[in-house]
């Protein structure tokens, strides 16, 4: 049987978890001001007893009850705090073992889509320690600025410490789509390596796209993103939470091209657990 993360992985409930989401809901039952307070601000890694039974129980529900909104918060917590700090310890391989060794296909054309629309700019959402912003630097032609966005301010401390990066490079600690609506503009590359869009939930995402193909000319997204394995996405265009981390699958062709973009390239590949996808898009703005 495939281990690959699936929507099945995030809505199958064994007997343990079901128990501790029933003990959740009458936990709930007993203390509602706590369980707003955990709604409103959620705990990736709830210490005590009552929190874990609550927070439970507020995932379970949120999943019945399509509250993207609530997940939304719960990922930002966790990756705001130590959990976005020592990613990079752990998984900074993947800069070498993925991304250099399995994608350069999807490298190669981005090169084609960069020399064809010519950006000058390259953002990079979720850059984490920087490695595919420094390389997408220095591998692409005439880059005038490349700026990595990091919600987590810890790597970014780092990042801004190091001297590992070319001149060009600079790190800014904020939320993705914040970032975006105030300080995006014209003729940029925009990125997310490795997971990061699948944080963001659905509403919040289009609300991105459209803005860079209603407000800015010439852009282009590069995205590699994970899938869960059973979402078809001829059947839906849904935004669906899945495998241990309740991350979402969103469907990314219909993301794209609802949102004025042309997909030029669309390539699925094998890691670990995880179906990923590598998209490519070009804005393509109806108004002349
Ligand atoms: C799965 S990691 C991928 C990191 C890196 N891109 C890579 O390929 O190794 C997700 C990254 O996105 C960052 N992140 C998560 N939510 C974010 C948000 N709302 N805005 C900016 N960065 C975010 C995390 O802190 C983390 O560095």
């Amino acid at each position: 049987m495939s281990n690959t993360l699936s929507i099945e992985t995030a809505q199958t409930i064994g007997f343990k978890r079901h128990l501790k989401q029933r003990l959740g809901s009458l936990v709930a039952l007993a203390s509602p001001s706590r369980t707003r307070r955990l709604f409103d601000a959620p705990v990736s890694h709830p210490e005590s007893f009552r929190d874990k039974a609550i927070m439970a129980y507020l995932k379970r529900r949120a999943i019945a009850l399509n509250q993207q909104q609530f997940f939304e918060r719960l990922h930002a917590e966790f990756w705001s705090g130590d959990g976005g700090a020592v990613f990079s310890q752990n998984c900074d391989h993947r800069f070498e073992d993925v991304f250099l060794a399995k994608q350069q296909i999807d490298f190669e054309q981005l090169k084609r889509v960069w020399n064809e629309i010519r950006p000058d700019h390259i953002v990079e959402f979720g850059c984490c320690s920087g490695l595919v912003l420094n390389y997408l630097t220095q591998h692409l032609p005439n880059v005038k600025s490349a700026t990595g966005i990091e919600i987590n301010a810890q790597q970014v401390s780092r990042n801004q410490a190091s001297n590992d990066f070319d001149p060009r490079v600079s790190f800014a600690c904020a939320d993705g789509a914040d970032w975006l609506l105030e300080h995006g503009q014209a003729k940029t590359l925009f990125v997310s390596n490795g997971g990061v869009l699948e944080y963001f939930r659905r509403a919040r995402l289009d609300q991105m796209l459209s803005h860079l193909t209603d407000r800015l000319e010439q852009t282009a997204f590069f995205a590699v993103e994970p899938v869960a394995q059973d979402h078809d996405w001829a059947q839906t265009n849904a935004s669906i939470p899945f495998g241990d981390e309740l991350s979402f699958s969103h469907n990314y062709q219909d993301l794209f091209e609802s949102n004025g973009f042309e997909v030029v390239h669309l390539r699925h590949m094998k890691f670990d657990q995880w179906r990923m996808m590598a998209i490519i898009a070009v804005s393509r703005p109806t108004r002349q």
